[in-house]
């Protein structure tokens, strides 16, 4: 696996995400594939399973400080007192002094983004966090993140996959020297039915969740994240670094994003996408 270096952090370029994970389920998968090789890991504190992430990490066998650690804010501890409390929380459960890259997980007026980005300050200052990120910000929102921040951002990580135009929000983040994590890369299933990615796929031999991770990953300043509940499909998910995509199959792929082709834009959250 290659890393996307970005803004000083070296981040590997594959993550195993734990959304909608069950505890038990993270506890069995998160040891599993830092065993198949995998050394990122993306979890929230909505997520409800950073007990069982640290957990996992903890039984595994890789040591701590081979993998990148991953969590995020949620907005209802923006306000600087309950944001310190929330992340110290979070190490705990997570078991560790520090996490690599701690995010804010969506934009949220209620409470100004200079105190947001403050916080976030404030604890990479103290150590806990050696990289700060942000998650469904929109150029607007980033530019300002970035001109509030000491520290510099690192990711944005956005909804990406075959069915959305991202270039701008790509283009964006090059600019900033930011990397783009992928979330949402399968488009919950519905890659799995697409003729254009089986028929891509079938050419060279692997899966279509193989064809969407692979395109992710071939993208300059890319990560993909990936969920999944099986072992074999997780080690499938990792088998993407030994085989390209041809100049043709990138472009086909970018060809099937459509203008509704967004799936995650909750209410009261989502910002004015770009
Ligand atoms: N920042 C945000 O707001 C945000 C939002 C959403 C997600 N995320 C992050 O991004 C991660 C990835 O997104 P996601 O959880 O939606 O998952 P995903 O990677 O897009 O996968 C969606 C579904 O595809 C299935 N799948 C995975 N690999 C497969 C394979 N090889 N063959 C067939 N099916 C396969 C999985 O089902 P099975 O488990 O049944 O295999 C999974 O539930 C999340 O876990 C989370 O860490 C962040």
């Amino acid at each position: 696996m290659h890393n996307v270096n970005a803004n000083g952090a070296t981040i590997p370029a594959l993550g195993f995400g734990t959304f909608r994970m069950s505890g038990p389920d993270v506890l069995r998968m998160v040891p599993q594939v830092l065993t198949l090789g995998y050394r990122h890991i993306d979890t929230a504190q909505i997520y409800g399973n950073e007990a069982e992430v640290g957990e996992g990490i903890a039984n595994s066998g890789v040591k701590r400080g081979d993998v990148f650690l991953t969590t995020k804010v949620w907005v209802s501890n923006y306000k600087r007192a309950a944001f310190l409390r929330s992340v110290d929380e979070s190490l705990g459960k997570l078991r560790t002094d520090y996490v690599d890259l701690l995010l804010l997980h969506w934009p949220n007026e209620a409470v100004p983004l200079a105190e947001q980005i403050a916080a976030l300050n404030e604890v990479h200052k103290a150590g806990k966090v050696r990289h700060i990120g942000v998650s469904n910000f929109n150029r607007a929102l980033l530019a300002e993140a970035v001109r509030l921040s000491d520290a510099p951002i690192v990711t944005n990580q956005i909804e990406i996959h075959p069915y959305i135009d991202q270039s701008v929000m790509l283009e964006a983040a090059h600019k900033a020297g930011q990397s783009v994590t992928a979330y949402y890369a399968m488009a919950d299933g519905k890659v799995f039915a697409d003729p254009v990615l089986k028929g891509i796929a079938d050419r060279h031999g692997h899966s279509v969740a193989q064809v969407v991770l692979r395109w992710l990953v071939q993208q300059d300043g890319v990560i993909a994240l990936s969920k999944t509940v099986g072992e074999q499909r997780a080690a499938e998910n990792l088998a993407i670094f030994d085989f390209e995509l041809s100049k043709d199959d990138m472009a086909a792929i970018h060809g099937l994003a459509r203008p509704d082709g967004r799936i995650v834009s909750p209410d009261g959250l989502a910002p004015a996408w770009d």
